[in-house]
């Protein structure tokens, strides 16, 4: 593996800069618009941030390539490509409420590498580069040991047309209801993730996500000791749009709850 010191130290400060950007217009007055879905909201920091994230990232490397939620694919063609989501958890956002945050992933030929998730109001910064393990705020982090799903806490997103129930969403939400257990619904895909990599929640699911929404999350999942599948238990990438993600010791039994809506 070659040494990733300098892309570290961009993915950083493009963090950062976002960073300030989201806490300056934080509980202030912003233009909000709406895309897929009339709750499917972006916000003007939303563009604002990413503007920066992408000006950092080509400032040090300007042929490199970015795959960013607002801006879409960038098309430059470079084995190195900056995967970024400005903010993940605009709805609360929009809402002042301080559950979400900027993610930022590399993935070098297909692999990704390195991977942030920054809150700025909670001031966790969780990070990972392949092979190193993962952090919070530089403390080493690893997934729950919770062995039974009935001791489980869980959490879970919903796609923008979750009305509709695509994906059996609603279904798999009820499905794990009825186990009796605790499920929660905070709204950032990324936070989702780094949560179930510090041990706060031992699993997460959800039926239509983006790269941008989990490239750094997997890497920081992957390196906590995490396990990620699709529903059936099959191989999982950045790119597939739905994801199981466990501490590894509950995911069989997540399996069967999420192979329910199939066999009624
Ligand atoms: C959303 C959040 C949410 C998830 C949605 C995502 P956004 O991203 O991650 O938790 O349930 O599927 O689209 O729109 O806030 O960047
Ligand atoms: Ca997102
Ligand atoms: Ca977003």
């Amino acid at each position: 593996m070659q040494n990733l010191a300098k892309y570290k130290k961009v993915l950083f400060e493009a963090a950062d800069e976002s960073a300030k950007i989201i806490s300056k217009h934080y509980n202030t007055k912003f233009k909000i618009g709406r895309k897929s879905a009339y709750n499917d909201l972006v916000t003007e920091v939303d563009k604002k941030s990413e503007t920066k994230i992408i000006e950092v990232i080509h400032s040090h490397f300007p042929d490199h390539n970015v795959l960013s939620e607002e801006a879409g694919d960038l098309n430059l063609r470079s084995d190195y490509v900056w995967i970024v989501d400005p903010i993940d958890g605009t709805v609360n956002y929009a809402h002042a409420l301080p559950i979400f945050c900027v993610s930022i992933a590399l993935e070098i030929k297909k692999e990704v590498v390195l991977g942030l998730v920054y809150n700025p109001v909670s001031g966790e910064k969780f990070f990972s580069e392949k092979g190193k393990g993962a952090t919070l705020n530089g403390k080493k982090i690893h997934v729950s040991d919770k062995e039974q799903l009935r001791d489980a806490i869980l959490v879970t997103g919903f796609p923008y047309g979750a009305k509709d129930n695509p994906g059996h969403c609603i279904d798999h939400f009820v499905n794990f209801l009825k186990c009796g257990l605790p499920i929660r619904r905070l709204g950032s895909a990324a936070l989702d993730m780094c949560y179930v990599a510090c041990g706060r929640f031992d699993g997460f699911w959800e039926v239509s996500l983006n790269p941008w929404d989990v490239a750094a999350g997997y890497l920081i999942l992957n390196e906590s000791g995490g396990k990620m599948t699709d529903f059936n238990g099959g191989k999982y990438s950045v790119y597939n749009k739905q994801i199981l993600a466990t501490n590894g010791k509950i995911h069989k039994e997540m399996i069967n709850v999420l192979k329910k809506p199939y066999h009624e």
